[in-house]
């Protein structure tokens, strides 16, 4: 066992482990703190074969191991988990040593703790971390904010463990302060828009294309080699593979229709209201978790209405439709999340520049998608790009597939279809790329009954009509 080690990680549940292995693999001491022995000896154990990992469940034992300036990543659950560990640790620490929060903790929450350490000399990161577990121990993407000199001691160690994309690492300093937790929640929140959209599309494929789950397999692992090759894409094609190990047929249509969540889309949502910046495919994302959960009521409901049956499609022409619209509604969602992003950077001083956010979700995460490299490049040919809609780059590839999706919102819409994401995306794009939109007639209503003026298109100035009743 090594006398003094690089690097600390409190946690160690399977991310912690995965996370602290990966770090040895790396050529760091890594030492590992959790109060549950158990964890701790699963730990000594799997890192058994290498003096390079070590784990103890007594605070002082682990903070005194640790090289200085002590860099201590935590891996707990989100919320106040996260404080006790801290206040635990800080009567151990020095001046200077580094506390790196990997969860996916809420960015207010982040620049609560930088504050509140920083009176105490300590530097605090929030550092969000995607891959899940398999990441976690072969190369997450990870997005650090806080210090930006602290920054410096973690840097060798993070850029070793990241994923790598043609051997850039896929970890960068976002910025100050909750840069890196905002950033990860937004990941979060397009997270939640692709997944929606790809179950829409299945939905598609299997009601209205008739397709088997080994046809879906088959489609969804056809078009992973093509623009729209992504994680979610890969993982969904191996999802119709899987044989149920409880029963016959495939495990798919066994799991219940019910999606749960742990709040990281909606806090995208909700963010993104606060800063009044539409990313509706986000939106309806978390809502359609929403009705999923309503499943008895669902249910009830359907008994009491009819559904149309869906018409007959060109098989092969519904399929490269899907694959169009997929591919435009995943535009959508990334333009949405980037978009907020933009503005989040100004509104909280972030900083952030999104071309390397998207460098960094190349690999390891779970958003990476081929789709990510174009994105780097839009934002790197335009720093201070609004919205991906502008990039140049993105406009043929727009045009050539909103078709597809006008036609399938429209398929879904007739036939009964729920395409809350795609049909979304469709209006954020009809509305984003629209100069004239009918909201004249709002502000018309707003001063009609409440006097709360409109401004006009031939002069400047602010203006009120006593409206003829
Ligand atoms: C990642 C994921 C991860 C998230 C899960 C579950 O980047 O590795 O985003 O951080 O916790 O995807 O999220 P929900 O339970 O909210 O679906």
């Amino acid at each position: 066992m090594a006398d003094t080690y690089d690097f600390g990680l409190v946690g160690l549940g399977v991310m912690g482990r995965n996370f602290i292995l990966n770090v040895a693999d790396n050529g760091f001491t890594a030492f590992g703190n959790d109060l549950d022995e158990e964890k701790v000896n699963a730990l000594i154990q799997e890192g058994g074969n290498t003096d390079k990992v070590n784990a103890t469940s007594d605070v002082k034992t682990f903070v005194n191991a640790l090289t200085t300036p002590r860099k201590i990543m935590l891996l707990v659950p989100a919320g106040k988990i996260v404080d006790s560990v801290i206040e635990g640790l800080l009567p151990h620490l020095d001046q200077g040593d580094i506390i790196i929060d990997g969860g996916n903790s809420f960015f207010t929450d982040t620049d609560r703790r930088e504050a509140y350490l920083k009176e105490k000399g300590i530097n605090f990161f929030g550092a969000g971390v995607s891959g899940g577990a398999k990441g976690a121990r072969r190369g997450p993407s990870i997005m650090p904010g806080g210090s930006k000199e602290a920054y410096q001691h973690v840097k060798p160690i993070f850029e070793a463990v990241s994923a790598k994309y043609n051997g850039e690492p896929c970890v960068a300093y976002l910025g100050p302060k909750s840069a890196g937790n905002y950033v990860k929640m937004v990941h979060n929140g397009i997270e939640y828009g692709l997944m929606q959209l790809t179950s829409e599309i299945y939905d598609l494929l299997k009601k209205a294309g008739g397709l088997s789950n080994a046809e879906l397999h088959e489609t969804f692992a056809k078009w992973n080699q093509g623009r729209l090759q992504s994680f979610l894409v890969e993982i969904t094609s191996e999802i119709f593979e899987q044989k149920d190990d409880l029963g016959d047929g495939d495990l798919v249509d066994k799991i219940l229709d019910k999606a749960k969540q742990k709040g990281t889309g909606k806090w995208t949502s909700q963010n993104a209201m606060d800063l009044g910046i539409p990313v509706p495919t986000i939106d309806v994302a978390v809502s359609m978790r929403e009705i999923s959960a309503l499943k008895e009521e669902r249910t009830q409901a359907d008994a009491l209405y009819d559904r149309p049956t869906p018409s007959a499609v060109n098989k092969a022409d519904f399929i490269a439709k899907a694959e169009q619209a997929l591919y435009f509604a995943f535009i959508m969602t990334y333009a949405q999340g980037m978009h907020q992003l933009a503005d989040a950077s100004k509104e909280y001083g972030y900083e952030l520049e999104l071309g390397e956010i998207a460098k960094i979700w190349r690999a390891g995460c779970i958003i990476r998608a081929a789709l990510l490299a174009d994105i780097t490049n839009a934002y790197r040919a335009h720093e201070n790009l609004q919205n991906l809609l502008l990039a140049p780059t993105f406009v043929e590839k727009v045009k050539g597939t909103v078709g597809a999706a006008r036609e399938l919102t429209a398929y879904g819409a007739t036939n009964g279809i729920p395409l809350a994401g795609l049909s979304n995306a469709l209006t954020y794009f009809d509305a984003y790329t629209s100069s004239r939109l009918p909201l004249n007639l709002i502000q018309a209503q707003r001063d009609y009954f409440g006097s709360h003026t409109y401004e006009r298109v031939d002069r400047e100035g602010i203006f009120h009509t006593e409206w003829e009743e």
